[in-house]
């Protein structure tokens, strides 16, 4: 039987068979609007996204990316072929499935799956970078430190100025559809050919549990932007659910009883160099809850390990909210942070494995975090601050689900509210004495001052939210280490942050009917989405803006507290830390404008 005929036949299902039929025999769907709406069965939610469209006769999740018709539903949902999920649905209304020829079958059995496509690349990028062309790509590698053996572990390769990937797989039979789907080739707007989508790149495959391709990152050797490409979700890759280097950490982490979770993929790689085989990463984005509960799988108290400055700070202050409602039993994070500003990489070359496990080792605990989290920026010395302190502690335990988790959570802090805010003794135990864990977090927390945001700056800032919803994610730690000032646009961004956390791929409408939906009132006068379109009428030139605008607010900042630590220091009245502070202003302020 040929392609087409049963291209006719799939039509005929498609048009006899209605989408909401199949889907709600096997989950509870509830009608919103033109659309049928459920909790995605394809991950893990607790809010809806997941829709269904009649008409068009296709399902959608705006969180996980799935999406197909009625056959790929019955394939995906069930674990069943493509023939056997066309044979269900053609005997659920009496139609015989036309005979496929012997010829076809093996066909089908033939054709290449993404995952397939996905090692076709891998190996391409793995052999580009033994060639002459890949030859800088090798010696970027080098150069960072990672020996051949490193190379042939995490199958790091090449990606050529050329269109040859797009080439090869063309020869193989791949079509330039398949391609795209899975964010090998992109297709630029206006009918122009397309072309490999990464270029010029040392090429880092991502790999899922089992150790198969889904995914690449790809990093420039110079100071372009952005530093690393990433695939785009596809049917094989879901950013939010796979930690790089699971693959290997999951054994070697649940042999050495431990598991760090870092920032970047070239940690972990460096680390791996280093004999520390168990440490993962998340993909450029902060940590998810999937993220959280595989790493749960591993051991029960994973170290986060973050850079020391503000931004690295002000991210492990934001996964708390995020932990807090996972918390069971014995389950939790710990919080390493690295001096310096160094993240593991440079620390392991400056320091050495030592050092490094030292600094590891000696971790923040959750609750030592989530208390300097609440007490950040406030008042303590009357009953009346100290009860805005007692509330808003209790509603931070509030989000914790885990009954037991909860009540001696709310033990503790009862007892901190008392101890540390009254600075009295501990009647029980004679003299208070903080743990040295709470010291070192209070002292961490000094250091990670905010900068504020002009109004006006933090208003296109957000703007630029809006228009550009990817950017949200991109940008979202670096926004750690500013403040908005004005709370009610503060109020907004967070419920920006809140959409985008809960759903990914989404695009301008969808947040702006998403934001209508929230309770926030005339949000559509607080940001001037027009103004920032004319002005930047793409994502790239978006992209090059915010990066000026908040370099300027970081550069202005700087100058101010090298200024006010000048003038300390040319009074005579100063400290080493004074000192030592003015020289890393003056470091800092250096290298942000050598990497823009
Ligand atoms: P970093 O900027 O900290 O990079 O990004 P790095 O890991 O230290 O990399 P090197 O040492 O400069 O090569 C941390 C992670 O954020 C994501 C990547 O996953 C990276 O590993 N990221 C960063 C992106 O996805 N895109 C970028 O442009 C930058
Ligand atoms: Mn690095």
């Amino acid at each position: 039987m040929a392609n087409t005929d049963m291209q006719r036949f799939c039509d005929e299902l498609r048009a006899k068979i209605s989408i909401v039929d199949v889907i709600s025999a096997k989950i509870k769907l509830v009608r919103k609007g033109r659309e049928y709406q459920a909790c995605c069965p394809f991950h893990n939610e607790k809010t809806p996204s997941f829709t269904v469209n009649e008409a068009k006769g296709f399902y959608h999740c705006f969180g996980c990316g799935a999406h197909g018709d009625i056959i790929k539903f019955e394939m995906e949902a069930n674990g069943l072929s493509f023939i056997d999920a066309v044979e269900k649905l053609a005997h659920k209304v009496g139609l015989q499935v036309p005979r496929l020829s012997q010829e076809s079958k093996e066909q089908q059995e033939k054709r290449a799956t993404a995952y397939d496509i996905m090692e076709m690349a891998a190996k391409y990028f793995e052999k580009i970078l033994r060639l002459p062309e890949g030859r800088e790509g090798l010696n970027y590698l080098y150069s960072r430190g990672f020996a051949d053996d490193i190379i042939t572990r995490f199958r790091l390769g090449f990606a050529p100025s050329n269109n040859g990937l797009k080439a090869l797989l063309n020869s193989r039979g791949i079509t330039e559809k398949e391609m795209a789907e899975l964010g090998l080739i992109a297709i630029p707007e206006g009918g122009r050919t397309s072309h490999d989508f990464f270029r010029n790149r040392v090429m880092i495959p991502i790999f899922d549990k089992r150790g198969k391709v889904i995914a690449f990152g790809g990093r420039v050797m110079d100071k372009s932007q952005p530093k690393y490409l990433n695939s785009p979700e596809t049917p094989v890759f879901n950013k939010r659910r796979v930690l790089y280097n699971y693959n290997y950490a999951r054994d070697l982490g649940y042999d050495a009883k431990n598991l760090i979770i870092c920032e970047g993929y070239m940690d972990v790689i460096a680390m791996d160099k280093y004999g520390i085989g168990y440490a993962v990463a998340p993909l450029g984005t902060a940590l998810t809850e999937d993220q959280i509960q595989e790493a749960w799988k591993v051991v029960p108290e994973p170290v986060c390990c973050f850079d020391g400055d503000s931004a690295g700070i002000r991210a492990a202050i934001r996964s708390v909210d995020r932990v807090l409602p996972l918390l069971k039993p014995g389950y939790s994070l710990q919080y390493a942070f690295l001096p310096d500003k160094m993240d593991p990489d440079e620390f392991l070359k400056a320091k050495g494995k030592d050092e490094f496990l030292k600094t590891i080792n000696s971790t923040v605990p959750l609750k030592d975090l989530l208390w300097r989290k609440t007490l950040e920026g406030k008042n303590t010395a009357t009953p009346e601050q100290k009860a805005l302190i007692e509330k808003e502690i209790k509603a931070e335990i509030a989000l914790i689900k885990d009954e037991t988790v909860k009540a001696y959570y709310i033990r503790e802090m009862k007892n901190k509210v008392y101890e540390e805010l009254a600075g009295t003794r501990n009647t029980i135990s004679g003299n208070y004495h903080r743990s040295s864990s709470a010291v070192k977090t209070q002292k961490l927390f000094a250091a990670a001052a905010k900068t504020d945001l002009d109004d006006l700056v933090a208003k296109y800032v957000v703007s630029a939210f809006v228009c550009y919803p990817q950017l949200i994610e991109e940008w979202e730690e670096k926004m750690l280490s500013f403040s908005i000032k004005d709370v009610r646009l503060r109020e907004f961004y967070q419920q920006l942050l809140d959409i985008s956390h809960d759903n990914s791929l989404i695009d301008e409408d969808q947040i702006a009917s998403l934001l209508d939906a929230c309770p926030m009132t005339d949000w559509r006068k607080m940001v001037d989405t027009r103004i920032i379109k004319k002005q930047c009428p793409d994502i790239t030139k978006m992209r090059a803006q915010l990066r000026e605008r908040i370099l300027e607010v970081q550069l202005k900042q700087l100058e101010i507290d090298i200024q006010t630590v000048k003038a300390k220091l040319e009074s005579g009245d100063f400290s080493d830390e004074d000192y030592n502070r003015y020289e890393s202003l003056k470091k800092e302020r250096d290298s942000l404008i050598e990497s823009n």
